[in-house]
């Protein structure tokens, strides 16, 4: 039998279901690394006001050390009776250095403790998450410059709507996870306040250090009730919100991508090695990263969703429920790690068609809105030039054609100031051309933006 560290008031052995029941080894032992991170700066705390002597703290952080290497190395025994890897790292160094080990636990509970480790945990997450999505970014750059000057049909609705260049359909991307990353940065400022010291739920009264702890932890301050702070967590729903709202960016790029290459759009050829085949149909080549992409979204919505209700009602200070808390926020950052490097990957891979997008560029009037602003540029008012344009595309629909096929005599007819000059405003071409408005399709705006891109992504990463 394994004693417990808290089984001094009791008078039997735990109930082996229980065990069963309540363990967290099997998946906190992903914080081994910033458990025993925070133990060091806790125990040189200790130290540094005298709750514990230099030479003990040096064992403990020789210990502590020695017990990261055997986990790292796979040759520590982890068992079910030692409950989560607090106990384990804890039990572990008293076997290894005997009663000076029994002090590391001075003016700590776990329940501080445990807060400390998954902030830590999550703070390395959130900026990992942030690496990828520069990688991202960058793919996506990539993929604006590969694809300069393209034209795609912009929609609406999922109905062609206006002409847009491909670099500008990049740049939206860039821009929502321009986004993300200003969230997570936002998300990891609230996070980075350190819970330590704040022990079961109402401090201690020994002469701890919280602000020393802080410091040796890399935490921008200390947090400043210990009843908020065993309760608190709202950095690991904010992660999971954040991250949430990458998978739905994801999701939705994915989901144009997955359409973009069927057949009947036939917009975007991707890599063989990128995609999968058809145990039955020979011809079959599916583009199943992106629907997985899109797919795994619901993992991350279902994260969010457990970490919402789990938190609902809880009263003040730690109770049991919040060790429920670690796998559907591991399983988040997991899954979104994982889509954001795949999703790089497929960026980067892809190719837009060019002779199938550009082939049926004339189609679905793409320079409708351009013509009807042609007519605004000619003091006609909005309304009725949309009349105008409307009917001329009533026109050209029982004709079977493009506006620009339209002879001069259909235009005049129709305002007059349909003059000679419309041919410059009819065709994609000349459509995308027009636009000049900042954050527009205009190809110097998107040159701009391109520019702005370049320019941050090299500098904050460099
Ligand atoms: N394994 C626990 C968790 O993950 C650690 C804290 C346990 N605290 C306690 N008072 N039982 O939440």
């Amino acid at each position: 039998m394994v004693d417990k560290p808290w089984g001094g008031r009791f008078g039997e052995k735990t109930d082996r279901r229980v065990e069963e029941f309540s363990e967290s080894i099997s998946f906190d032992r992903r914080l081994f690394e910033h458990d025993i991170r925070g133990s060091i700066a806790h125990a040189e705390m200790l130290a540094a006001v005298g709750l514990i002597s230099a030479a003990e703290c040096q064992q403990i952080v020789r210990g502590l050390s020695e017990i990261r290497a055997e986990i790292e190395a796979g040759r520590f025994p982890f068992v079910l009776e030692r409950e989560d890897i607090h106990m384990h790292v804890e039990s572990a160094l008293i076997e290894r250095i005997g009663d000076v080990g029994r002090k590391l636990h001075t003016a700590r509970s776990r329940n501080d403790q445990v807060a400390t480790d998954l902030k830590l945990w999550a703070r390395d997450a959130l900026d990992r998450v942030d690496a990828r999505l520069v990688a991202l970014q960058r793919a996506y750059l990539g993929a604006a410059d590969r694809h300069a000057g393209l034209i795609l049909p912009g929609y609406t609705h999922l109905q062609r709507a206006q002409p847009v260049l491909a670099a500008h359909h990049f740049l939206a991307f860039v821009e929502k996870f321009a986004r993300d990353r200003d969230r997570l940065a936002d998300c990891r400022r609230r996070l980075n306040v350190l819970p330590l010291g704040a022990a079961a739920l109402a401090g201690t009264t020994l002469p701890i250090d919280r602000e020393h702890v802080a410091r040796a932890l890399g935490f921008d301050g200390v947090t400043a009730n210990s009843l908020d702070t065993s309760s608190d967590r709202d950095f690991a729903l904010e992660s999971a919100f954040v991250l949430t709202l990458i998978a739905e960016h994801l999701a939705g790029w994915a989901e144009e991508w997955v359409l973009w290459s069927t057949q009947e759009f036939s917009f975007l050829k991707l890599p063989d090695a990128l995609c999968t085949g058809s145990s039955i149909m020979p011809q079959k080549k599916n583009p199943d990263v992106l629907e997985l992409i899109r797919g795994r979204s619901a993992r991350v919505i279902g994260s969010l969703t457990t970490l919402l209700v789990l938190i609902k009602g809880l009263p003040l200070a730690y109770n049991r429920d919040l060790q429920e808390d670690k796998e559907p926020l591991f399983d988040a950052f997991d899954t979104v790690d994982a889509c954001l490097d795949l999703a790089a990957v497929v960026v980067e891979g892809a190719t837009l068609r060019a002779d199938t997008i550009g082939a049926r560029l004339d189609e679905g009037f793409l320079d409708a809105t351009t013509l009807m602003e042609y007519l605004i540029r000619q003091g006609v008012p909005q309304r009725t030039g949309h009349e105008i344009v409307g009917h001329l595309v009533g026109l050209c629909e029982s004709r079977g054609c493009r506006l620009a096929d339209l002879p001069p005599e259909a235009f005049a007819a129709a305002h007059p100031k349909l003059d000679a000059g419309v041919k410059d405003a009819l065709g994609v071409a000349n459509a995308v051309a027009a636009f000049q408005s900042y954050g527009s399709t205009a190809p110097a705006e998107v040159e701009k933006q391109l520019a702005r891109w370049r320019a941050k992504l090299d500098l904050s990463n460099g």
